[in-house]
This record gives structure tokens, sequence and C-alpha cells, in this order.
């Protein structure tokens, strides 16, 4: 069997295991999308935080742009435990710790929030009643209910895991699709068993237990950006790529041009884990912000309130092209990007495939 005919793409019925991961916090474009599926991989879309009626528009027009498999990405978890408590009093405590940071960039105080959280249980109604080719999960699984609706209306499904026992979860509960993410992916580790923290296992060790175990179509994320890379994780066992730090360097992802040149430079060759800039623990390019918030008492809050409060200073940074306070997700693979234009490396890939395999 050649490298491109696997379990993932017969299941997804794509004609290359390639998959451009979903990006949360808006750096997810239809453009990227509807590139890589049209390319023959699977284009995806981090929708986390978009209302209902957005994410019908949404599928709605990637319908128009691709008649190929696409992915619509969910947060099943949307808040941590006391993410969302934010009495009058908590909210002016917060605020004063954020205050010199607001300062230092010269932004508005934000007011008190109406409501600092999309809710998961109303985004997947929307999704299913628009009925994408497949919904992809993370930070936990759905009830069984909506992996029913999924089923009805021929929506394929993936779930994220980060060990072992999460991808054993994921199959029980009858999921379509494994998504194995290691520790070195880029953006946020996206446990539901255990603490992020106590769940940190490598892309290559968790491809071998789970398919070493478990009888199920699988893909794997984290640190993977070129064919070689491609090629060592599916001898591992993978069934297909996710791939996100590659994409999100491309012209096409939501991202700031600035964030871009960053991963294309020396300083991507270092990267940490940390809670700093939402409260959920990811991997960024170390920064300004992350070690200060590091030194400072009471700070990260619970997400989505520690989100909240960083959303101007983010917004901000980005305006100004402020580098210090910039969020720089990056995966570990991030030193071995080539390609900024995501046709020209869906193409590279597959040539460089064709010729190691
Ligand atoms: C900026 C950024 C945002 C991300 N947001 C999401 C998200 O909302 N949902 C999701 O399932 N994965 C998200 N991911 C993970 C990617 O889809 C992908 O699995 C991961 O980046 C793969 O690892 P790599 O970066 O080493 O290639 C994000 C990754 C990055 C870099």
């Amino acid at each position: 069997m050649s490298w491109n005919q696997t379990r993932v793409s017969e299941r997804l019925n794509i004609q290359y295991p390639i998959i451009q991961g979903p990006f949360g916090g808006g750096l997810s474009t239809l453009e990227l999308l509807t590139i890589v599926s049209n390319s023959g991989g699977m284009g995806s879309y981090g929708a986390h935080i978009l209302a209902p009626d957005d994410i019908i528009a949404l599928v709605a027009a990637a319908r128009q742009r691709t008649d190929k498999a696409f992915n619509i990405n969910l947060w099943v978890s949307d808040h941590d435990a006391h993410g969302l408590d934010l009495d009058p009093a908590s909210f002016e405590r917060y605020l004063k710790l954020f205050k010199p940071f607001y300062d230092q960039l010269g932004v508005e105080y934000p007011d008190y929030p109406q409501n600092i959280s999309q809710r998961f249980e109303e985004q997947v109604e929307a999704v299913i009643e628009a009925a994408p080719p497949v919904l992809s999960f993370v930070f936990g699984i759905p009830d069984k209910k909506v992996l029913q609706a999924c089923k009805q209306r021929d929506i394929i499904t993936m779930g994220a895991a980060t060990t072992f026992d999460e991808a054993r979860a994921i199959t029980e509960a009858g999921i379509d699709i494994v998504l194995a993410t290691g520790f070195e992916a880029g953006g946020h580790r996206v446990a539901f068993l255990k603490p992020a923290e106590q769940s940190l296992v490598g892309t290559y060790t968790l491809v071998r237990q789970i398919d070493h175990s478990l009888d199920v179509p699988l893909i794997a994320a984290g640190g993977i950006a070129d064919a070689r890379g491609i090629a060592a994780i599916q001898t591992a066992g993978a069934h297909a790529v996710q791939m996100g730090t590659a994409f999100l360097a491309c012209r096409e992802s939501g991202t700031s041009d600035e964030h871009k040149q960053v991963l294309f430079s020396d300083k991507a060759h270092n990267t940490v884990l940390s809670r700093n800039y939402t409260g959920r623990l990811a991997r960024f390019i170390p920064d300004e912000f992350i070690e200060a918030i590091d030194k400072t008492e009471g700070l990260p809050l619970p997400f989505p309130l520690h989100s909240f409060f960083v959303a101007p200073i983010k917004a901000a940074a980005k305006a100004a092209g402020n580098a210090g306070f910039s969020s720089h997700y990056a995966g570990q693979g991030a030193p071995l990007l080539k390609h900024r234009d995501a046709d020209a490396l869906m193409s590279a890939l597959v040539e460089e495939l064709d010729c190691l395999n």
C-alpha cells in the first residue's frame, strides 16, 4: 500500500493523510482550510470562540469553497473550575493585578463583562445542524446524545488524546478517529482526565502505546513539520498526521506577520509550556509577558477568566507589532519550517513523501 492510502485517508475520503490542525482564538481562516482540503489533505477551522449562528455560516461558506472533507473543531470543556466566577469584587481585585500591563501598553481597562464564555452545548448543536464532514473535539468527550446525533448526520468524529488512558476513553465512547497529540505540539495541552502537567507524553511514545494496544484509526500531532517527520510517525503506527505550526507559519493563516517571522527565526529553537496567556497550559516561544506573569502573585487565573483580562493586552500588542506581549504559539518542530505558502507546503510534502516511500 502506498504511504497515502491509510485507514484515516480512506475513512475521511481524502487523497493524502495530512491534516491542517485547527487554530482557536481567531487564527483559523477559510482560505487556509480551503487550500488544504482542495490540495488533497484536510483543512480545519477552530470554532471554539464562535457563536452558534457564526458556526452555521462558517460551514456554509466552507461548503461553497470545497466539496472535499473539512473539519470543524470545538472545545468540549469550555471553562476550568472557578473559571467563570466573576463577581464585581473579584473583578476589581483581578483588574488591579493586570493594571501594570494595561498601563505599560496604554490599553484601556476592560469593563465588567456580560459574558466571558461560549457554551459548548449550543455550539455543538449548531455544528450538528450544519453537518460538516468532520467534527473534532479537544478537552474532553461529548455525551452520548451528541455522538449519536453526529452519526445520524454522517459527521465523522475525531477526539484528541494526550495520554493512552484518554485514547482508550475516546475509543470506548465510539468516536471514529483518535488524534494522539504529544507534548511537542504548538497550542494548548488538551488533557481531560488528569491535569495537563501530569499528561505530558511525547508524540512518538503516545503513538506507539496506542498502536500497540488499541485498534483505532490514529492521527499523530506534535512536532511534525516535514516529510521525514510524517514518514517516521507513520512507521511508528500513525495512519495520518495533523500539523499545526507548519500551517500557522503560512501566509494564509490568521496570525500576524510578526508571529510568522518569529516562527522562522532562531528564537523558535526554544519553546516553553505556560498557563500565562490563557490560564490553560500551552506551548509558546518564551517572551516578556510570560516572564512577568510568572512573577505576579495571584496569577494566572483559571480559564477563561485569565483570557478575558489578557485579551486587550494581546490585541494592543498585535496592532503595535510588539513581540514581547504577542503570544507566539509554536510547536517544537518550528525550526524545521521551510514554506510560507500552504499550497507550496502541501506540494513539497507530497513530493518528498513520494520519494521517501
Ligand atoms: C496557535 C494554535 C492554536 C491552536 N488551537 C487549537 C484549537 O483551538 N483546537 C485544537 O484542536 N487544536 C488547536 N491547536 C493544535 C493544532 O491544531 C495541532 O494539533 C498542533 O499544532 C500540532 O502540533 P504542531 O504545532 O507541533 O504541528 C492549536 C495550535 C496552535 C499552534
